[in-house]
């Protein structure tokens, strides 16, 4: 069989990793929930669940991918030979596709906008006019197919060049690009008069907004943005060397994600409060109200054009490690080319892209359980199969996988000098706390 393909170095799968955590989930929703849900209070138990309970299941993900080498379904298939794991491997696949059901349709308004920008659209500063040419583009029929077919086809583009030539080349050609540019236009956003607002909106701590329900938003988020339980942490890890260290990799990871959310805060949030605007979160936010700021900012039409690159790249990393996910295991389980399972993918994905995007339109009457092909395909990754594939992870390797792989593999066969009572403490959250408490969330969010 042919040698697998690799990422080529730690840099190369730092900057892979990142790019798949760092997305929309950053930039639209990350900022917006910090400000409503008590500022740096909000902020202190985010980082809470990020490295305490969020890290070590990013640990036990990428353990599995690197250990095995293989797809999701084959790793559990290795792990487990004859029982009914690879089923999990299973759910991460189907998860995957069920993200990218509608995160690529939104990577396509992402090029709409960016279209938009380059050609100096946003010139009237009516927030009204601004809100229905957001709502009569997205609910259009070809318009954001056409869009959709582009960002869905970069994607293939670089998926199919295989890891090394594709994934890790594209990684890192753009994001340092990404921090560049987000640094670039939090500055300027500090600059603008009337900035502080914005600021304290972030950052005051107010614990009088904490409540039960911020847990269930950070936990959430935390779970969304560092990419868990749909297995794009576990198929890139597959191809990441037996001398690396998992838990320095993952840290960093989860650390430049957490940065990167923050600092999209400061872009963001300032500007908005500067210019005397509620902020809001999700499309509402990138697609109409910063347009309506880039409008009336000094040297808005550069700067909009600089957002929405950042939202395009952000969109695309993320896309192409999902991607990654059923190519992998089409490529290995069913012994296709690399080339015939980005193909199949991509029509397949386009299948379920298409519905999504009409859902905004013409299909909006069409509903299952209340709810249109869009949001169907939001809610059943988000909440069923990522929260499901993240619970069956943690129970895999904390409950089947023997303890002494997980402490072999996380100390890379014992040539790592990690402290033991680390991995003990690691060990400790994966077996008990981290079940515990997805149970625990599931539970609650059920009840709300
Ligand atoms: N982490 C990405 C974001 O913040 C979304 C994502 C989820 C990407 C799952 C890959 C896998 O937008």
């Amino acid at each position: 069989m042919a040698k697998r393909d690799s990422f080529s170095s730690r840099f190369a799968v730092l900057v892979a990793l990142i790019g798949s955590a760092v997305g929309l989930g950053n930039l639209w929703r990350f900022p917006y929930l910090v400000g409503t849900n008590g500022g740096a209070a909000f902020i202190i138990i985010y980082l809470f669940f990020v490295f305490v309970l969020c890290t070590p299941i990013v640990f036990s993900e990428f353990l599995v991918g690197r250990r095995t080498q293989c797809n999701t379904f084959g790793a559990f298939k290795k792990l487990a030979p004859g029982t009914k794991w690879n089923w999990v491997g299973l759910i991460a696949v189907i998860s995957a596709s069920c993200v990218l059901a509608f995160y690529s349709v939104v990577g396509g308004w992402t090029i709409d906008y960016l279209v938009k920008a380059v050609t100096f659209r946003f010139t009237t500063s009516d927030q009204g006019q601004l809100a229905s040419m957001f709502t009569d583009s997205v609910s259009s029929v070809w318009e954001p197919i056409i869009y959709l077919v582009a960002f869905l086809g970069l994607t293939c583009f670089v998926v199919v060049k295989g890891v090394k030539d594709g994934i890790e080349k594209f990684s890192k050609m753009v994001m340092p690009l990404l921090f560049v540019l987000v640094v670039a236009i939090a500055v300027n956003s500090l600059l603008l008069p009337g900035s502080q607002k914005g600021v304290d909106f972030l950052f005051k701590p107010d614990f009088s907004k904490v409540t039960a329900e911020t847990f269930l938003n950070a936990l959430g988020q935390a779970f969304f943005s560092l990419s868990i339980g749909c297995g794009t942490i576990m198929t890139y890890a597959s191809y990441v060397s037996k001398k690396e260290n998992i838990a320095v990799t993952s840290s960093l990871t989860g650390v430049f994600d957490t940065l990167f959310a923050l600092i999209a805060g400061v872009a963001i949030m300032p500007a908005v409060f500067a210019f005397g605007i509620s902020p809001s979160e999700g499309p509402g936010l990138v697609f109409i109200t910063l347009p309506h700021i880039f409008a009336q900012m000094p040297g808005g039409s550069v700067i909009a054009i600089a957002f929405f690159v950042i939202l395009f790249i952000a969109a695309i990393t993320s896309s192409i490690s999902l991607l990654e996910v059923p190519v992998a295991y089409l490529k290995e389980e069913f012994n296709m080319s690399r080339g015939k399972s980005v193909t199949i993918c991509f029509f397949l994905l386009l299948g379920l892209g298409v519905l999504s995007s009409l859902s905004q339109g013409v299909l909006s009457y069409f509903k299952i359980f209340g709810l249109n092909f869009f949001d169907l395909f939001d809610f059943m990754s988000a909440n069923v199969f990522m929260t499901g594939g993240g619970l069956l992870l943690v129970l895999f390797v904390g409950w089947k996988l023997k303890k002494e792989d997980f402490m072999d593999e996380m100390s890379n066969g014992g040539t790592l000098k990690i402290k033991r009572w680390f991995l003990e403490c690691v060990y400790f959250i994966v077996k008990y706390v981290a079940p515990l408490v997805i149970i625990a969330i599931a539970i609650a969010s059920i009840i709300k």
